[in-house]
């Protein structure tokens, strides 16, 4: 559920030694992509360990109704019938992308340079967030939207019939307007540019070459320069989804916070667009290490050792590894409340405009449990309490965000006093396997039905 149904309140109380291996689920941006792509393509693209999160699951419902093909095998195994680029149909109903700004956008993107007209709507979450990131640059192919006040959803998009390419250079560090832009340029004749001034996570433009676009990336002065040929045939792929570091993160944040533990966490990528968490926690003298450092699918994979970690200090995470990151400030700031000092996070605006305003949600759910928080418009700081220093026995509000939601329950695990989350029920919009992983390990959740 994501926000459509009862509220699901969740304790997490102080955990037993995390010990064991934890097998994370697929990563919700190649998921995404892998369907969206593979409904652009000629014939079957073979998916395997995609994540069946809710916000994944909803972006194949949406394929699925502007006409590919698209089929569960069970086990993570999927496949999806593509219709070509610029063979999308009109959907007959609404597209309800749930809780996912990921889904919304990309779609938003890849149906702009198509003659149809779509209507999106997603959940109270999604539905507060800012959409003209997405139709200004869609609105330059020659596609149009009518929204509500301030660009949200629900909202219509009529997409250009006679489309032309753009140049774009991407205003906020943001791989889905970067990634909607593309796709987009996808079904435009000639060549599309997008320019971002900070590099944002990749998996796009790696795709997009893997099912044979024309794309070439330059590091310049001025940024990053992506470049794509427009209306190319996109050919099906076989996919291996990776596991998702974010969602590593959640393991690897308790192992080092729960006294006594050691958990393995395997064949996590370590693509530099998005590992910044890891060389963070590093940095902060986390006892974390990568083992069998490896190549799949031309990305560099490790297995992640995670040990509990009582010397941890505050430091002042470096603002140009925001974009690395982004997702994972959550969580960070809760293994931030375990070590010694203050840690300082800049540069980090965006964080304002997820799932919820995550810098405001952590922030009133951290200072509940005892920890002092400080915070501006870009920036906030957590001060540590030690290893042992967290109070906690605090209720935490989620606001529909499965991350909030989750390192809440993170803390809990190492903090005095239990941590209570009012609703647990966003965590399945990304990690549906997190409670029984969890507790595998050594986790001690309760939910109150
Ligand atoms: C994503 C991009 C990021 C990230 C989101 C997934 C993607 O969002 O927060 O979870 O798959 O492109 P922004 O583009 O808003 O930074």
């Amino acid at each position: 559920m994501s926000g459509h149904g009862t509220p699901l309140p969740m304790t997490s109380h102080r955990a037993d030694p995390l010990t064991g291996i934890a097998e994370v689920p697929g990563d919700k941006s190649i998921s995404h992509r892998s369907l969206i792509l593979g409904a652009l393509a000629v014939g079957e693209t073979k998916i395997s360990g995609l994540l069946e999160g809710e916000d994944v699951l909803d972006t194949a419902k949406a394929m699925q109704a502007m006409g590919a093909e698209v089929t569960n095998h069970g086990s993570g195994t999927w496949s999806v019938h593509g219709v070509g680029v610029g063979g999308l149909a009109e959907p007959d109903q609404v597209i309800d992308c749930g809780n996912s700004g990921t889904g919304v956008r990309l779609i938003m993107g890849v149906m702009a340079t198509s003659p149809i007209t779509v209507t999106f709507t997603g959940d109270t979450s999604l539905n507060k967030r800012p959409m003209a990131r997405v139709t200004d640059p869609i609105s330059l192919f020659g596609a149009q939207s009518v929204g509500r006040s301030g660009g949200r959803l629900p909202m219509t998009i009529v997409g250009a019939a006679d489309p032309t390419p753009v140049v774009y250079t991407v205003p906020v560090p943001s791989a889905q307007v970067k990634s909607a832009v593309l796709l987009a340029g996808l079904n435009a004749p000639g060549k599309t540019v997008v320019i971002e001034k900070e590099a944002t996570r990749d998996h796009s433009e790696r795709m997009l070459a893997g099912f044979g676009a024309e794309i070439t990336v330059e590091d310049t002065d001025e940024g990053r320069v992506i470049t794509l040929t427009g209306q190319p045939e996109l050919k099906p792929q076989t996919i291996a989804v990776p596991r998702d570091p974010s969602s590593a993160a959640f393991p690897v944040c308790a192992a080092l916070i729960t006294p006594g533990s050691d958990v393995l966490v395997p064949g996590i990528g370590l693509n530099s667009t998005r590992a910044g968490l890891f060389y963070t926690l590093q940095d902060m003298g986390a006892d974390l290490t990568f083992e069998n450092m490896r190549e799949e699918g031309g990305e560099p994979v490790a297995d992640l050792r995670a040990r509990y970690s009582p010397d941890m200090r505050g430091i002042d995470v470096p603002p140009e590894r925001a974009a690395s990151m982004i997702d994972e400030y959550p969580v960070l700031s809760v293994v931030a409340s375990f070590a010694t000092g203050k840690t300082m996070m800049t540069g980090v605006k965006e964080l304002r405009v997820k799932e919820s305003d995550r810098i405001d949600a952590m922030a009133r759910g951290l200072r509940a449990n005892g920890l002092m928080v400080e915070e501006g418009d870009d920036w906030w700081s957590v001060s540590g309490l030690g290893p042992d220093g967290v109070p906690g026995g605090g209720t935490c509000e989620s606001f529909l965000d499965h991350r909030i939601a989750m390192s809440f329950m993170v803390m809990g695990m190492g903090a005095q006093k239990p941590v209570t989350v009012d609703d647990g029920t966003p965590i399945a919009t990304s990690f549906p396997i997190f409670t029984s992983l969890m507790t595998g390990l050594g986790a001690r959740f309760e939910t109150t039905e």
